[in-house]
């Protein structure tokens, strides 16, 4: 099947697309449902275990543990690293809201463990005109959110000699090329394809119908003659999560008529709202989010008042009984932020037998959650304006092509 065959959303099935999640089920979204719906490949283990071959490095966590379960054309990137070939990684965020929260870091500690790993260059595409056109937000506002989000991406530690970052209302306006790829890709894609795609429809403002040209652009490298020196057969490989798939989608349809390489993609888990999996986390419901900025006391509340939990009714209930993982809040929020292998295997045992209480598993993240987000901000408050106009002006970044 074409990429682009995917439908949107069928009835009977979760929603997902880049603007809703929504599953019937406690435990989620089905997750192999999608991949099907998609058209993309699992992430076998077979292609982790080649991965760790080439690079000595054991995969991150988030890819062992299947939060990254989704993949388009990873073998081929592999082939380019054996060859000692270039690619380069492209990622990006929405600056809807000033705080980010705990599941807008997942595609960026999945990309920086990817920059490490195989050390080429990143981009990361700030789609503030995107946030402009979506959100009742003003354009100056979007766009002083974008380096408002910057900070916190910074803050992570990307290497800053690899790594450019743009905003698009700056960048588009200041870099023909890659105003003209987004013009090539303009013209490849009818108004009848987005629908199909995006579910567009007559009464959608004409910038959200062209805006997917926009997330398409930075898959291709001659959109970054400062980076690349105009080379045009540079591939990319783009972490996202799995609703951002129909640009994708999209672009991987336009890439070859335009003489390009097809991006290759690893795809995400959602982070689920603290109310449990049906609905993943949302900066605009600050009662389903922890965010960054979030105080520890605030953190403590959040997860002993509103994660949903898979324990007992009673404490006779769930010593006998037995908690559940696949519907537990504090559990799952636990398989993206605890890195012990063991720890975590123990963890499960001993709530799904009854032994540990709701109330000690959700101690336990807390007690990982908080030193996390202060740790977070004491980098974030270390990014001067200075450091981010470094990471954001279009220049040479160190790559060997
Ligand atoms: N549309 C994304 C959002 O709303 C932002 C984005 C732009 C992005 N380019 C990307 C996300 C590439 C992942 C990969 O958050």
């Amino acid at each position: 099947m074409a990429d682009n065959e995917a439908s949107p959303n069928p009835v009977e099935d979760d929603v997902v697309d880049p603007w809703n999640v929504v599953s019937k089920s406690v435990k989620g979204v089905d997750y192999d449902k999608l991949i099907k719906r998609f058209g993309s490949q699992k992430i076998e283990v077979a292609l982790l275990e080649r991965m760790e071959m080439l690079t000595g490095k054991p995969p991150h966590h988030l890819l062992k543990r299947g939060v990254f379960f989704s993949q388009r054309d990873l073998s081929q990137v592999l082939d380019l690293y054996e060859k000692g070939k270039p690619f380069f990684l492209y990622t990006g965020r929405g600056p809807s809201s000033e705080a980010m929260h705990l599941g807008h870091l997942i595609p960026f500690i999945i990309t920086k463990y990817l920059q490490d790993t195989f050390n080429v260059p990143l981009v990361i595409q700030l789609t503030d005109d995107e946030k402009f056109l979506w959100k009742d937000l003003t354009v100056e506002e979007a766009h002083r959110l974008a380096y408002e989000n910057a900070k916190d991406i910074i803050a992570l530690g990307f290497d800053v000699n690899k790594t450019f970052i743009f905003s698009d209302i700056d960048y588009i306006g200041s870099s023909s090329a890659f105003y003209m790829n987004m013009l090539r890709i303009q013209r490849c894609v009818t108004y009848n394809q987005v629908k199909g795609i995006f579910g567009f429809g007559d009464s959608d403002c004409i910038g959200k119908i062209s805006f997917p040209a926009i997330q398409a652009a930075p898959s291709f490298s001659s959109s970054f003659p400062h980076i690349f020196g105009g080379r045009k057969d540079i591939p990319c490989l783009i972490p996202c999560a799995i609703d951002q798939d129909p640009y994708f989608r999209m672009t991987r349809d336009v890439a070859p008529r335009l003489g390009y390489p097809k991006p290759a993609l690893i795809h995400s888990q959602f982070f689920p709202a603290l109310q449990g999996a049906q609905t993943k986390m949302s900066a605009s419901d600050p009662n389903s989010s922890i965010f960054l900025t979030d105080s520890d006391k605030q953190v403590k509340t959040k997860i002993n008042k509103y994660a949903y939990s898979g324990g007992g009714s009673s404490v006779e209930e769930h010593r006998k009984t037995g908690g559940n993982c696949d519907v537990d809040i504090a559990y799952q929020y636990l398989t993206f932020f605890l890195e012990d292998d063991e720890k975590l295997q123990q963890l499960k045992q001993d709530y799904s037998s009854g032994k540990l209480l709701t109330g000690e598993l959700k101690k336990v993240l807390i007690e990982i959650l908080q030193p996390l987000i202060k740790q977070h901000k004491e980098r974030r408050a270390a990014v001067t304006d200075e450091t981010v106009k470094e990471y954001m002006t279009p220049r040479k970044l160190a790559f060997d092509y």
